[in-house]
């Protein structure tokens, strides 16, 4: 039996993989061997020894402690690509509603909701926030990855003129890319071209608060900034001071702070990104299929912190060793004389795993033996 703890709501199509004859789910279990979360924070979050993987319904994984789980042998992996769709419909809800303002009029509706004139006030007042359309405005957009491209190509067929920065695009997306959209490899040209400015980039240290002052110089008066990707690649005090002045027309963000929630230009989001039911369906599913691959075939697919590695299930013994590259596992496995039918070994990083099919169970003096190489973070026996 295999127990999974849940840390978020996930959607019961995404668990429905996981039988109940093999496995149990709840939110209280003290010895998961699976977590499966969205976006509750787990860097506090005291790991049980027999956890061996954490599934995130999402992409994000800033959440996520990875340096930790690596050194606890722990496989985390997302979903890339299961909420793009989603997150690209609300980049462009994000541009309509920075263009005309949609928010603050409804608002200002709100406080005339019980004036019998509100019909006359409304064509009155309305032309405190006319905006422009979007058609034929530049759309900068940074980070090309499964989210990214989408918004490029919408924003095309919408009429735009659309650059595009990523220096390590993938091939699955650039071959899906319009040919319409002009690939950059300036930033400081994107910047200097964009109206609206859309960002896709994971928050690592070369990407924490990449909007800052010194950006924001080299952008269009009146730019407006779309953020559905993560609060910490925007420098907040930079950005409002531009607002304050007039530099930034608007800042749409899915991350609000306390610093950002209620300022004037801002346009806050509780984050809404991935909230929608197809996307919670396709995450949950994604992460399901992903941690059940692991625990029940020791298969790796779309993890952020371990290699990935594939075996067609064989034989009925599966012997997994996940380890520092420094060590050769699969030269001791040999050396102990394991009698193997078929194997993978894959490396990232500082990290290797190898699958080993085995001929005959291996005895257990010899999986200890393995166990006790130094670098040796994680051993199990599947079957
Ligand atoms: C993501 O990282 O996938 C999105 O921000 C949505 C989410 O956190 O669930």
């Amino acid at each position: 039996m295999y127990h999974v703890k849940t840390l978020n709501k996930i959607s019961p199509v995404g668990l429905a993989v996981l039988d109940p004859a093999k496995y149990t789910i709840s939110d209280e279990c003290e010895t998961p061997d699976a977590i499966l979360l969205r976006s509750a924070k787990m860097h506090d979050y005291a790991f049980n020894p027999e956890l061996l993987c954490i599934g995130r319904a999402g992409a994000g994984v800033n959440n996520i402690p990875l340096d930790r789980c690596s050194e606890a042998g722990i496989v985390v992996f997302n979903t890339p690509g299961a909420n793009a769709r989603a997150v690209m419909e609300l980049v462009l809800c994000g541009m309509l509603m920075a263009s005309r303002d949609v928010p603050g009029g409804m608002n200002w509706l709100q406080t005339i909701a019980d004036d019998p004139e509100v019909a006359a006030k409304v064509e009155k007042g309305k032309s405190q926030f006319v905006g422009p359309e979007i058609l034929g405005k530049t759309l900068g957009v940074i980070g090309m990855g499964a989210i990214g491209y989408q918004v490029a190509n919408a924003a095309v067929a919408l009429g735009m003129t659309v650059y595009g920065y990523d220096p390590h695009i993938k091939a699955e997306f650039a071959e899906k890319l319009s040919p319409e959209v002009q690939m950059i490899d300036n930033l400081d040209e994107i910047y200097s071209r964009s109206d609206y400015l859309s960002l896709h980039a994971p928050v690592n240290d070369k990407t924490r608060g990449m909007i800052n002052e010194a950006v924001i110089a080299k952008m269009k008066d009146g730019a407006r900034i779309i953020n559905m990707a993560r609060a910490e690649l925007v420098a907040d005090d930079d950005l409002l001071a531009a607002l304050k002045r007039g530099k930034i027309a608007r800042y749409v963000t899915d991350f609000p702070n306390s610093k950002t929630v209620a300022a004037e230009g801002v346009i806050a989001i509780p984050h809404l990104g991935a909230s929608t039911p197809e996307s919670e369906d396709n995450c949950a599913l994604m992460a399901a299929e992903q941690t059940r691959a692991y625990l029940e075939h020791g298969n790796i697919k779309n993890s952020v912190n371990m290699p990935g590695a594939y075996l067609a299930p064989g034989s009925k013994v599966r012997l997994t060793v996940l380890y520092r590259k420094a060590e050769d596992i699969p030269a001791l496995v040999a050396e102990l004389g394991i009698q193997v039918a078929a194997s993978v070994t894959e490396s990232r990083g500082d990290y290797a795993y190898s699958i080993f099919d085995l001929a005959a169970p291996a005895d257990a003096a010899q999986v200890e033996q393995i166990r006790g190489v130094e670098g040796v973070l994680r051993v199990r026996v599947i079957g």
